[in-house]
């Protein structure tokens, strides 16, 4: 094992954070010998804070219409095969119903950036989830807008944005999306999020075409400097309809390895065992709670839309009931020593 790398890790768990550089250097440096002792930090971090919890929330896939054409993903705009849908109100409050009944505390809706949607249907939406359901959080997951866009979400009742920044190097944003978006845009919607009040999730997917340790010690710095109280890192897994159809998918150790020092970077946040880890590994979501996660996101979207929301190849759990898919988890939880719990789960400030 490298000792300078060794150290490094030490000083993040103490310290929660390192110079750019330091990042690069411990992914240049990491063997096995080094991914024992970071696991070992950051499940003692990950149980000194949580305990053995973990916390759920209820995925509702609202809509996979999308006017942006990302590289990678299977709904993009320009994929004439996506078998497109849309939720109704009716819809996604009925999800809310059974979600609640199953013991989630948190919805979060999630789509395409569909121009259907406009600040007023989706405030009337935000709003009715609000006042049935007023002991939940309300996170929404619909990409790039305005930041009067987000005060008029937030101000309905949202409480919680997830946009992960996907690369923080320019180069690499620039091969993984259209000209029209770019990097600059997508950090200061998360600086706008921040700074209306919502809790704020960023992150990226690991193994996306390109991507280098240069580039992954970048995504580190931008997480430290942003300071998010949700990270959201999967794997990239490629779909066949775009032009990464070919691209070898991300690697359960890189992500393990990567959930260890973010876990180490940010002791308190929300980090979920993402559906991406379990669908190239069987036991991949159990494993990154290991590792220092503590949040799943189980499907809520009803069974006939599952298989449309179709981001990548083999997507798990597009077959099951919302309730199957409870079930399950809190057995594989179980099995390796944890325990969904039934808590909205907020980011607490230590
Ligand atoms: N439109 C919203 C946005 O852009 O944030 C939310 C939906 S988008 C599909 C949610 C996330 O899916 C993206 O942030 C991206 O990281 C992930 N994703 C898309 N394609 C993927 C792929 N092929 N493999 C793994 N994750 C993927
Ligand atoms: Fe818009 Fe993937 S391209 S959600």
């Amino acid at each position: 094992m490298d000792q300078k790398a060794r150290t490094l890790i030490d000083n993040l768990w103490k310290q929660h954070e390192l110079k750019e550089e330091e990042y690069f250097y411990i992914l240049e440096h990491r063997d096995l010998e080094l991914e024992t002792e970071l696991f070992s930090l950051s499940r003692q971090v990950r149980e000194e804070h949580f305990g053995k919890e973990v916390y759920i929330r209820g995925l509702i896939e609202f809509t996979n219409y999308c006017k942006n054409d990302c590289f990678y993903c299977g709904i993009r705009c320009k994929n004439t095969n996506a078998s497109r849908y849309r939720l109704t109100k009716e819809e996604i409050l009925s999800c809310c119903e059974n979600g609640y009944g199953l013991g989630f505390r948190t919805f979060v809706l999630q789509g395409g950036e569909d121009p259907y949607f406009t600040d007023e249907i989706m405030t009337d939406i935000i709003r009715a989830i609000r006042e049935t359901y007023p002991d939940c959080a309300i996170t929404l997951s619909m990409g790039e807008r305005t930041k009067e866009q987000y005060q008029r979400y937030y101000d309905a009742g949202a409480n919680r944005y997830l946009l992960r920044h996907e690369t923080a190097n320019e180069e690499h944003y620039g091969k993984l999306h259209p000209k029209e978006l770019s990097l600059a845009n997508r950090k200061e919607c998360l600086f706008h999020l921040k700074e209306i009040g919502f809790q704020v999730g960023t992150g990226f997917m690991v193994g996306s075409p390109y991507q280098t340790n240069e580039t992954i010690a970048q995504d580190l710095a931008f997480i430290q400097q942003l300071r998010p109280q949700m990270v959201g890192i999967g794997p990239f897994i490629p779909h066949k309809d775009t032009k990464f159809a070919d691209a070898p998918a991300g690697t359960k150790d890189d992500t393990l390895f990567f959930v260890g020092l973010i876990r180490l970077m940010r002791p308190n946040a929300l980090i979920p065992a993402t559906t991406a880890l379990g669908t190239i590994e069987a036991k991949g979501r159990e494993e990154g709670i290991m590792a220092g996660a503590n949040v799943l996101m189980p499907n809520l979207s009803p069974i006939t839309v599952r298989k449309k929301y179709d981001l990548y190849d083999n997507k798990i759990c597009t077959g099951e009931e919302a309730a199957e898919c409870n079930a399950c988890l809190r057995k594989r939880v179980e099995s390796v020593g944890y325990e969904i719990v039934e808590s909205r789960g907020d980011y607490q400030e230590k």
